[in-house]
């Protein structure tokens, strides 16, 4: 009898790079530090030729890599993806007259989602704890409407404001914020998270609770604030979650069993909360995005090609997504194009999670 897993595995083996094997030798794992940059593969492991059983679908602690605010490059509005067209499509897929909010919206996968909710006609509040970028971002996106929309009667309002998403307090006066400039919510898009590489058994405990505080505990707060707001106008909307591939799969070979388990409470948080509050016409959705390609994961491919050829060769589209991919998905579950849609997670992965 065939069972898929040795099948995938096989298929795996197959596809796999003979560059993948490569291991660096480390420090014993007790005495490990804690650094910033990833690990790269630098020393070719001798028994490269002789496949041992298991090895592509196993996590190696090898690859470790911490999170730092501090090193996360900047990214700019996608070019070309907003001006005027002529192109018949549904209505249902505007947001003119909403009020869109995205977390994490000063860079990387929440900018460009956060552009896509401008494109589709929204007003957008930027939150992010790096205001200095998100500054700098709400003025990009204004900027290049302006200049792929000469001539436009409205210019879409993009405000910044700071919040630590973890941070109750901290999330209440970003609200506060928000409405005293916008005057109501529609939509959240919850993009602000992060990962990093640690082996389980020497994962520091107070980084784990600072990847759950601000990947699952800044979704709860951002998505109930928001709730009670749009309960409070009796109003519908439309609360988007980003979780990731790693809440549905291991991917492999970087181990990150904390951020997985984050990315799984996010998917199943966004189903019971849609169940919660589809009585109150508030849809709750997640995505779930495979490796996508911003700036701080280019940096990391390009430092490490053996990682880059074995995250690709597992994706069935055969490359990894622009984060202008997510444009689509978001502007969709935040409309009335997905009106019937509540609770469910759309997996924006290149095909990734169905092998
Ligand atoms: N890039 C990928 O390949 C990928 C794949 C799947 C899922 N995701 C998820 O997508 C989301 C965005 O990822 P990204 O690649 O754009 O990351 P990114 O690091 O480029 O952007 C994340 C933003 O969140 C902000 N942020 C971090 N902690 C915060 C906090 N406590 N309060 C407020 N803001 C905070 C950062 O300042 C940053 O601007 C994350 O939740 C990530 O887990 C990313």
């Amino acid at each position: 009898m065939f069972r898929p897993t040795i099948i995938r595995q096989a298929v795996r083996v197959a596809r796999s790079p003979t560059s993948s094997t490569a291991t660096r030798s480390l420090p014993s794992l007790s005495s490990r530090a804690i650094h910033s940059t990833c690990i790269l593969r630098d020393k070719v492991d001798e028994d490269h030729d002789q496949l041992k059983e298991g090895q592509f679908a196993r996590t190696d602690p090898n690859v470790e890599r911490e999170h730092n605010e501090e090193d996360l490059p900047s990214s700019s509005p996608a070019q070309g993806r907003g001006g005027l067209h002529f192109k018949r499509t549904l209505a249902s897929f505007s947001l003119e007259g909403r009020v869109g909010v995205v977390t994490g919206g000063a860079r990387g996968l929440g900018l460009v989602m956060s552009q896509a909710l401008v494109i589709s006609g929204a007003d957008v509040a930027i939150v992010d704890m790096n205001k200095e970028e998100a500054d700098k971002s709400a003025k990009q996106l204004v900027e290049s409407f302006m200049a792929e929309n000469p001539g436009a009667d409205r210019i879409p309002k993009v405000t910044a404001h700071y919040a630590d998403v973890s941070s109750q307090e901290s999330v209440d006066a970003s609200i506060a914020e928000i409405l005293s400039m916008h005057g109501k919510i529609d939509n959240l898009v919850t993009s602000a998270g992060f990962t990093e590489n640690f082996e389980a058994i020497n994962y520091p405990i107070d980084r784990v609770r600072k990847l759950w505080g601000v990947n699952v505990d800044g979704t709860w707060l951002f998505a109930n604030a928001v709730a009670r707001h749009l309960m409070g106008r009796k109003a519908p909307g439309s609360l988007v979650f980003i979780g990731s591939m790693s809440g549905a799969v291991v991917n492999v070979p970087q181990p990150q069993a904390p951020y997985n388990a984050s990315k799984a409470a996010v998917r199943h948080m966004a189903s019971s909360l849609a169940v919660e509050w589809a009585h109150a016409g508030i849809r709750v959705n997640c995505i779930s995005p495979g490796y996508m390609l911003t700036a701080l994961t280019a940096k990391i491919m390009v430092e490490n090609p053996a990682l880059n050829k074995q995250w690709t060769s597992l994706i069935p589209q055969g490359k990894m997504g622009q984060p202008e991919d997510l444009m689509g998905a978001v502007t969709f579950l935040s409309s009335d194009a997905s009106a019937y849609v509540t609770g469910a997670d759309l997996r924006v992965d290149g095909g990734y999670t169905t092998t």
